[in-house]
């Protein structure tokens, strides 16, 4: 049998095809646009995604027995806020994850609710990425469209829902709209109450690996896809990227280099920070993890690549930083191009570089990006060790993950072992093996990965370098306090 993985990213539906035995026989990429409307505000329209899915996935399974597919998981960009109103239609743009726009409504919830009621009802303080700060903006901003709700939903289950008519999500993307119950999986009615939802307008609730249902007989048939393929709940793209890197259980860990930059801390119990910089929410292996999310990561690379040095050329630029230069950078990067989330939880937040001479090069500027958004994954990583979680190793994926120098970069910043899967796929790859679970291949989530996830390689990091990178960090840490208040003034 065959399971279809999608990955709703942020650029791209990226789709792939596996067999039972884990191996990836197609994969297909279908972009669509993504508008800034607003510095800093960010919204895509759902219809979009959906057009890209649907027009991916015949592609995908062509010259494939379409009796054999078996099930569909989607990974999708979380946090984003997707409305229907009564009669399915979609009200207005999704509001995306780096969307920052609600800055009033998140300094309401920290400081009003305040930071601890609100760890008590949800595991959790208020970002301005998150889904509960959107509704109460819309409350305020667009009260015509905010009484026009009937659904509330998130990105990969206004999919979800095209596919089967099921109004559901599952509880690792739920964690991320700061209205569920994360330690006890439920909807927290208090959180409900704040933000002027009723529980009717939300999805029902499954564990990722469940089946919410089959296609729609005319989905089906739009897709070329028998009526029985069922459709996992899925995850958030960060739990499908860890199960699709075998990040499962007690003490795991997974990086993601992707739009955002990620790192993903696996656990069998729940626990929230007491120092508000990670999040703590529901994983898609039934437990928890924690997880620091900056803003802006391997898209500071595609920034610098396209927008500034007008280049497809990306490995080309990154040739000549050779392993004598790591650690030896003056010049610094704050890869804040959308605020960032952790450890600042500061939309005002902006990119910068500092420290040029005369004889300063692209190369070194390129370094410096690369550097930045390193230094960025460290300050999560320092976050997750202040709770006593100091991970000696790590798996990696994304499109960043796929730059070897960016590898050592990156092994020697945080100067952890990184560990290489074989496909970089994470959040499609997930999805697949989470299809795989809801279609009853795999007993579990966990038996699932121990069965599909292989690994290339290893990056090891080099002590010199490890320890040079010590002292630019000091610096690069020192750079955030020192600008914070002239950021809002920009
Ligand atoms: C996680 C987050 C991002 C998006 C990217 O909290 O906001 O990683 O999920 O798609």
């Amino acid at each position: 049998m065959y399971y279809i993985g999608v990955d709703l990213g942020t650029s791209a539906a990226k789709l792939l095809l596996m067999d039972e035995k884990g191996a990836i026989l197609n994969i297909v990429s279908k972009e669509y646009p993504l508008f800034f409307p607003k510095p800093g505000w960010a919204e895509q329209n759902p219809e979009d995604w959906m057009r890209a899915v649907r027009a991916g996935i015949p592609e995908l399974v062509s010259g494939i027995d379409r009796a054999d597919i078996a099930g569909i998981g989607c990974g999708g960009q979380m946090h984003g806020l997707v409305v229907l109103d009564e009669s399915d239609r979609v009200i207005r743009p999704a509001i995306l994850w780096n969307d920052g726009r609600t800055q009033v409504e998140t300094e309401y919830l920290n400081r009003e609710i305040g930071r601890e009621r609100l760890a008590a009802l949800t595991g959790n303080i208020a970002f301005a990425g998150f889904t509960a700060p959107k509704l109460l903006w819309m409350r305020k901003q667009e009260p015509e469209n905010f009484t026009r709700i009937r659904r509330i939903m998130l990105p990969k289950d206004y999919i979800n829902y095209c596919l089967t008519g099921v109004h559901a999500t599952d509880y690792s993307d739920a964690s991320g709209m700061l209205l569920l119950d994360v330690c006890n999986k439920r909807w927290s009615e208090e959180m409900l109450r704040i933000c002027g939802v009723a529980p009717e307008q939300l999805p029902r609730l499954y564990e990722s690996y469940e089946a919410i249902g089959t296609l729609r007989p005319v989905m089906a048939e739009a897709l070329g896809l028998p009526e029985t393929v069922r459709v996992a709940a899925g995850a958030g793209d960060n739990a499908a990227a860890a199960i699709g890197c075998g990040v499962v259980g007690q003490g795991g860990c997974n990086i993601s280099l992707g739009t955002s930059g990620t790192i993903f801390l696996s656990s069998e119990r729940f626990r929230a920070d007491s120092g508000n910089a990670l999040h703590s929410f529901v994983h898609a292996d039934g437990g928890w993890h924690f997880m620091g999310c900056m803003l802006s990561a391997a898209s500071c690379n595609k920034w610098w690549m396209d927008e500034i040095l007008r280049t497809r050329e990306y490995s080309g630029e990154q040739a000549g930083i050779t392993e004598e230069r790591l650690g030896r950078n003056h010049v610094y990067y704050l890869p804040y191009l959308m605020g960032e989330r952790a450890p600042h939880n500061d939309p005002d937040a902006r990119s910068c570089f500092i420290g040029m001479t005369m004889d300063t090069g692209r190369e070194t500027m390129t370094q410096a990006v690369l550097e930045g958004v390193a230094f960025g994954l460290r300050d999560s990583l320092e976050a997750a060790k202040k709770l006593g979680v100091c991970p000696s190793s790590s798996m990696l994926c994304g499109g960043g993950a796929k730059s070897p120098i960016w590898r050592r970069i990156l092994a020697n910043i945080l100067n952890i072992r990184l560990t290489i899967p074989e496909t970089e796929q994470g959040p499609g790859y997930g999805g697949a093996i989470l299809a795989a679970v809801a279609c009853g291949a795999y007993p579990s989530v966990r038996a699932a990965a121990a069965a599909l996830v292989h690994v290339t390689g290893t990056v090891e990091p080099d002590p010199l370098i490890a320890a040079r990178y010590e002292e630019k960090y000091r610096n690069y840490r020192s750079l955030y306090p020192a600008l914070r208040d002239i950021f809002p003034r920009l």
